[in-house]
């Protein structure tokens, strides 16, 4: 009998590593779901509700106590894991870049860390992609939000007393989060353009009806790397890319950034210059704020209004502030992986270290970093 340990996650994280849905699937693959009063109510499930789907309600410490796995939204403390089983499994979002001395700390415990950010891009693995679900989520409330901030209408509305303009967003980064913004603000009305540094990008923004604009140079041909991602791009490109956007953000009114490299700050992308020359009202979401932001002016966790009016919001955890559908979606995520982990029939878990998800995610094993996005900087 496999045991699972979810704790109430930290008090700025809103999100819980289960749901009722799956709960269930767990407990009907054989496995017990210990879950700490309290956890999943931020995400609005009741414990009554996750104890209905299955789950047992227990204090923090009950939960951990002995258990095969822990299930976690944010990056656990060395002393919960510790609580596990020896060599037990951690299965999170770690924010692996960040506080390598913790990460070490961590791995210390001789726990099977998995970092969940590091699961490939590939098919077989969508389902399993905490990135790809809370970016897209994230995409969507950064424009809403936006919306709201703008104080203004977004569609064009022609009525007998005169016609309302429609509303002018920019999609800087085209990325998971960016694709839906996109596809949100062009529900609402808005006139959207975007732009990025990959060349894949353009068909995509063209066929949500938004238009592309982007210095598409040779550079820009090459600027996608084997894994899917944007390569840092050279100081050359970033001089042309700045003196389009200066041009472009003039007359914008909505400007979402989401323009990530991973392991490295946020590329910048819009100056203190740009933003002074942007019309009072206008409104920036910077959701790159965590990683530093793409913006000059963001101030991370904030939402600032400068001098000429321009609003810049530099949301940390968006996904977060729409939590059942955040938690819902990770929690399908972690249940989608730990399922390849699992032996249904013999009720135990049968892990094949050689799997490539495996492989890919796993971060720390018998008290040794091993993942090799992570071995230089120990
Ligand atoms: P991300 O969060 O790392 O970056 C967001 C966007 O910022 C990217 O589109 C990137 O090209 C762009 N960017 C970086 N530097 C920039 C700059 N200087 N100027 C403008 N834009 C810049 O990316 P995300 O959202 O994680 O997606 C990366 C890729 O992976 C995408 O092609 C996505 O479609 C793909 N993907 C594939 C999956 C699969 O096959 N299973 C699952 C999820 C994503």
């Amino acid at each position: 009998m496999v045991t699972i340990a979810v704790t109430r996650e930290p008090a700025e994280e809103p999100r819980v590593a289960v749901s009722p849905e799956t709960v269930k699937k767990l407990s009907a693959a054989g496995a017990t779901v210990r879950v700490e009063s309290g956890a999943g109510l931020r995400s609005r499930f009741s414990d009554e509700a996750l104890k209905a789907a299955g789950a047992e309600i227990v204090s923090h410490e009950a939960a951990l106590s002995g258990a095969d796995i822990l299930l976690a939204v944010r990056r656990p403390s060395p002393d919960d894991v510790k609580a596990l089983k020896p060599g037990a499994l951690v299965i999170a979002g770690l924010n692996p870049y960040d506080d390598r001395a913790g990460l070490d700390a961590l791995a210390a415990t001789g726990a099977s860390v998995f970092a969940m950010e590091f699961m490939p891009r590939t098919t077989r693995a969508q389902s399993m992609d905490i990135l790809s679900s809370q970016a897209n989520l994230a995409g969507y409330k950064a424009v809403v939000d936006a919306g709201a901030m703008f104080g203004q209408a977004l569609p064009m509305m022609m009525t007998p007393a005169g016609t309302v303009p429609a509303a002018k967003a920019f999609i800087m980064g085209v990325g998971v989060a960016g694709l839906q913004a996109i596809a949100t603000a062009r529900r609402l009305g808005a006139q959207v353009t975007a732009t990025d540094v990959r060349p894949a990008t353009k068909e995509q923004v063209q066929s949500l009806g938004a238009k592309f604009v982007a210095v598409e140079d040779e550079e820009f041909k090459q600027a996608q790397t084997a894994a899917g991602y944007a390569k840092p791009m050279s100081a050359e490109y970033q001089a042309k890319q700045a003196d389009l956007v200066a041009n472009h953000i003039k007359i914008q009114d909505i400007v979402i950034t989401t323009a990530l490299i991973p392991g490295r700050p946020a590329p910048r992308l819009i100056t203190r210059a740009m933003v002074e020359s942007m019309k009072p009202g206008s409104v920036i979401v910077d959701l790159a704020a965590e990683r530093g932001g793409n913006c000059e002016l963001t101030e991370a966790g904030k939402v600032i209004e400068t001098p000429n009016g321009v609003k810049i919001a530099g949301p940390l955890n968006l996904a977060g502030t729409i939590a059942v559908n955040a938690s819902s979606l990770f929690a399908k995520n972690l249940f989608a992986f730990l399922e390849i982990m699992l032996d249904k029939k013999e009720k135990k878990l049968a892990i094949n270290w050689d799997d490539e998800l495996v492989k890919g995610t796993l971060v720390a094993k018998d008290a040794k970093i091993v993942h090799p996005n992570l071995a230089q900087q120990s």
